[in-house]
């Protein structure tokens, strides 16, 4: 198969990065396009770029000149890792005319046409794109990847939500410094400390998982039901997304039964073939002190989301620990998974 040209919007960034990365040896896609802000205009991604990974820069990108974002050159599809002030009107700009964008911005996620994706938790509502493409008259379209604490949320959500129907449910996130991107958090306020307010987050982890989990009937998706409290903090991890989260279904399960739904979760035929998905999309572990960050953050290439210390909560019903990585599964990794499942399920062709 031919690969398919896709460029990287906001690429010198924290999920920009990973983007290249994970984009370097992709069967399907081939980066040919990189666009940041003017103050990385024009020069080549080698020098614009302060590289944070611990994986070389991928050679198929150090020579690629960064473009202004006024004049990204025309792909069939773009991932954007853009601020969302910046994604917002230049997204739009791209689809209508005729660009596929998957954004890791917030700006459209909401959007009733846009569909929120996380490919195992509801592939079917790529099928928004129709009723897009209708609204714009044309064949581009936005798609858009949850929040980095929204989308491992939805990956635990789902299967239970399917066995035991949910009716409330908390979450405390602990979220790591590579979520606020780079710079980010100055050292000093974070070594040693725990902030408890992340601008915005809360409403975003509270909201996008209703729709994730929601019903997709003639041409809008029916917001799911049930009642979703959350609290983030920012904490001194590098990366990696931990939430503490207490669950209130319609029958209480006992705990068994929440680990053996969660280890039976496979994705669906649209989702399973698919280069980016992970053999398991959750991972239980046993042990008292799992999952960490620093051992877990990593699993199924930073696309499992891994659970642990399932128990009976006297509040709730069940109470569990589960961990993604943010900057895979929450951002960069999840958007080119949805390319994959928008390119299979025919929505590039
Ligand atoms: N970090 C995460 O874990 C995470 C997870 C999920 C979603 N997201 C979302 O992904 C997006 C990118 O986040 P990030 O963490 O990668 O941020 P970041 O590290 O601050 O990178 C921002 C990128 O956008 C570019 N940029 C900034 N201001 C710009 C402007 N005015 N015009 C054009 N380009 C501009 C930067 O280019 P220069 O280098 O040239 O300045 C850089 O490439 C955000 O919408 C964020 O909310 C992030």
């Amino acid at each position: 198969m031919k690969k398919i040209p896709v460029g990287i919007l906001g690429a010198t960034g924290t999920v920009g990065q990973r983007l290249a990365l994970l984009l370097a040896d992709h069967p399907w896609f081939e980066v040919t396009a990189l666009a940041a802000s003017g103050r990385s205009a024009g020069a080549r991604y080698a020098d614009a770029c302060h590289w944070l990974l611990p994986a070389a820069m991928p050679a198929s990108v150090r020579r690629l000149v960064i473009a202004p974002l006024e004049a990204v050159p025309a792909c069939r599809l773009v991932f954007s890792a853009l601020p969302a002030d910046v994604a917002g009107p230049l997204e739009e700009r791209l689809a209508a005319e005729g660009c596929a964008v998957c954004s890791n911005a917030s700006a459209h996620r909401l959007d009733p046409n846009v569909p929120l994706l996380v490919p195992e938790v509801n592939a079917g509502h790529a099928d928004l794109i129709g009723e897009q493409r209708r609204r714009r008259g044309g064949r581009g379209f936005i798609a858009a990847n949850p929040n980095c604490s929204a989308a491992p949320l939805s990956l635990v959500l789902k299967p239970l939500s399917e066995a035991f129907g949910l009716r409330r449910v908390s979450v405390v996130t602990m979220q790591a410094v590579s979520g606020a991107g780079y710079p980010g958090v100055p050292a000093p306020d974070i070594l040693d400390n725990i902030i408890p307010h992340i601008a915005g987050e809360e409403e975003k982890v509270e909201r996008e998982p209703r729709k994730l989990l929601g019903t997709l009937r003639e041409g809008r998706v029916e917001e799911a039901q049930f009642i979703l409290s959350a609290q983030c903090n920012r904490v001194g991890v590098r990366d990696g997304h931990t939430g503490c989260v207490s669950l209130e279904f319609e029958r209480r399960p006992r705990v068994e039964e929440v680990v053996a739904a969660l280890e039976a979760f496979r994705a669906g035929p649209d989702a399973s073939g698919l280069p980016s998905s992970p053999p398991r999309p959750v991972v239980v572990r046993r042990e008292d002190d799992r999952p960490q960050p620093l051992r877990d953050r990593d699993e199924g290439g930073g696309m499992a989301v891994v659970v642990g210390r399932v128990r009976p909560c006297p509040a709730f019903h069940v109470k569990l620990v589960l961990l993604g990585h943010n900057t895979v599964r929450g951002a960069a990794g999840g958007t080119v998974h949805i390319g994959e499942l928008l390119l299979a399920r025919g929505w590039l062709a």
